[in-house]
């Protein structure tokens, strides 16, 4: 069954902004989605005051992924890293005026690049600090795994029970019914964007079920 699009949507798709290559970047990503396969790549050029001066993409991925890009490059331009950061995937599938809940997770990989980019300049300008390692941080990337059949992250669905961290080593406790066909596909996503945060160094991840405890 064809996917139906908005019109905002079809626009971004067809007519991309900030589509390309920056030349020497102060910073790139490239990032690609567990759930699909595909990739974006993100570059940018940070000014003074760290604003994103310029800002580029070149997406390896599908229409959704296109516009999505094109709408989260438009939002991030001018902003400064740290508003930049700020930017959800939910804010980008709302100014596109929607997209269908099987496509959510293209908007979030278009997201995952430009934070990517980001870290990739605090990296760079030595201000990615190995003890910034938390819960909450752990928690923030978190509401970017989306369970797919709902469209809805697992923070949001009260599926992660618990999060701890502990010299760079990150437990995540899950509540997944033990044959959800979804669940390899929810943990490789984790592993994936937990595994980028500063400072970590093991990822353990426990399904402890569903039910009376
Ligand atoms: Fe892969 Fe959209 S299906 S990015």
């Amino acid at each position: 069954m064809a996917i139906k699009y908005n019109p905002k949507v079809i626009e971004h798709f067809k007519n991309p902004h900030n589509q390309g290559v920056i030349e020497n970047p102060d910073a790139e990503a490239l990032v690609g989605s567990p759930a699909c396969g595909d990739q974006i790549a993100i570059y940018l050029k940070i000014g003074p005051g760290d604003v994103i001066e310029d800002i580029k993409f070149e997406s390896f991925g599908c229409a959704s992924n296109i516009a999505t890009a094109s709408i989260v490059t438009d939002l991030a331009k001018g902003k400064s890293i740290e508003e930049a950061m700020e930017i959800k995937w939910t804010k980008a599938v709302e100014e596109l005026g929607g997209l269908p809940p099987v496509k959510y997770h293209c908007s979030v990989l278009a997201i995952d690049g430009l934070r990517a980019a980001i870290r990739d300049y605090l990296r760079k300008t030595g201000r990615l600090k190995e003890e910034e390692l938390s819960p909450d941080l752990v928690r923030e990337e978190l509401y970017h795994v989306i369970y797919p059949p709902r469209g809805v992250d697992i923070v949001s669905l009260k599926r992660v029970k618990y999060i701890g961290v502990e010299e760079g080593k990150v437990r995540i406790e899950l509540s997944f019914e033990e044959d959800d066909p979804y669940l390899n596909e929810v943990v490789q996503e984790i592993r994936e964007k937990i595994s980028e945060l500063p400072g970590v160094h093991d990822i353990e991840i426990v399904n402890q079920g569903v039910g009376e405890h």
